[in-house]
């Protein structure tokens, strides 16, 4: 039997994307997944191809950069369900105006990205971590990125939450290891959703030369899926990986294996 069988998952950001990988997935295995999130058309989409699958999606709208509206989505999971089992912290913003050199970086945009990108790990973990101890454990899976181990110009707000995120990880998972709860991240090579499509808006061009261009960073030769993040999600967050606390997975067609060289050949 799955080991997700009617277990109870939060993925936040989780209407589209990545995390729309991740939320499916789990309702495929027969998870109850409430997905958090601001985009209520993918939201509405999700919830309707879920009556087809052997779990269940949720969808509940709520922006996670704040202690109420993440209190909110983890009282929804305990009313409905009775609990958490497995939080995904997947939300994440580089929003297309963002690619700016940090003297030019406006304050309220750094404001803004640390607060969903990383702020809101924190407040949904503080919600969440009660209700696991709960349970006797649980699991936190963070989509952190490969911009929190190597980066680029102008991305200093993004890149400064994923080494955030990826800190985070190594933190709550020494602090929760006792109480039977693992920690651990993803990093992702790029990955084809929504948000590098609106890369297109600062870069130019069309977007399947872009595609094709940023796939030659990773030795694959080509972007992510992100169904190929949800399958490692998945397995971080089952009995599988049972003895995985405080480490990340780099996703990414082997771009990290490559490193600095990637530009040079
Ligand atoms: N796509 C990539 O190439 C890539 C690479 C590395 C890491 N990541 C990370 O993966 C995660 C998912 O990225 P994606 O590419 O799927 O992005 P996406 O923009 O396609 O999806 C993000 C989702 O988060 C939601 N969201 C945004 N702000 C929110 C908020 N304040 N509260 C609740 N929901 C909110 C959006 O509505 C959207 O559904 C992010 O953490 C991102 O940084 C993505």
């Amino acid at each position: 039997m799955s080991d997700f069988k009617d277990k109870i998952v939060i993925v936040t950001g989780g209407a589209r994307g990545i995390g729309g990988g991740i939320s499916r997935a789990f309702a495929e295995e027969g998870a109850r997944v409430l997905c958090a999130d601001l985009d209520d058309d993918s939201g509405a989409q999700l919830v309707e191809e879920s009556s087809s699958m052997e779990g269940t999606v949720r969808f509940l709208r709520a922006d996670v950069a704040h202690s109420s509206e993440c209190q909110e989505v983890v009282e929804t999971a305990v009313s409905e369900w009775g609990g958490v089992d497995v939080l995904c912290n997947n939300v994440g913003i580089q929003p297309a105006n963002s690619y700016l050199p940090a003297h030019e970086f406006p304050e309220e945009m750094w404001d803004r990205i640390i607060d969903v990108n990383l702020k809101s790990f924190f407040l949904m973990t503080k919600y969440c971590v009660p209700e696991m101890k709960k349970r006797g454990g649980g699991t936190i899976i963070n989509t952190a990125s490969v911009q929190g181990l190597q980066s680029m110009q102008g991305v200093s707000a993004y890149a400064a939450s994923k080494g955030g995120a990826l800190s985070l990880t190594r933190q709550l998972a020494l602090e929760y290891a006792e109480d039977n709860i693992r920690v651990l991240a993803v990093n992702p090579g790029t990955i084809d959703t929504p948000l590098v499509a609106e890369a297109v808006d600062f870069m130019g061009g069309d977007l399947e030369s872009l595609k094709k261009l940023w796939g030659k960073a990773h030795p694959m030769g080509r972007i992510g899926q992100p169904r190929e993040i949800a399958n490692v999600v998945l397995f971080l967050a089952s009995d599988k990986a049972s003895f995985m606390t405080g480490e990340y997975v780099c996703v990414d067609g082997g771009m990290m294996a490559k490193g600095a060289w990637a530009d040079s050949e």
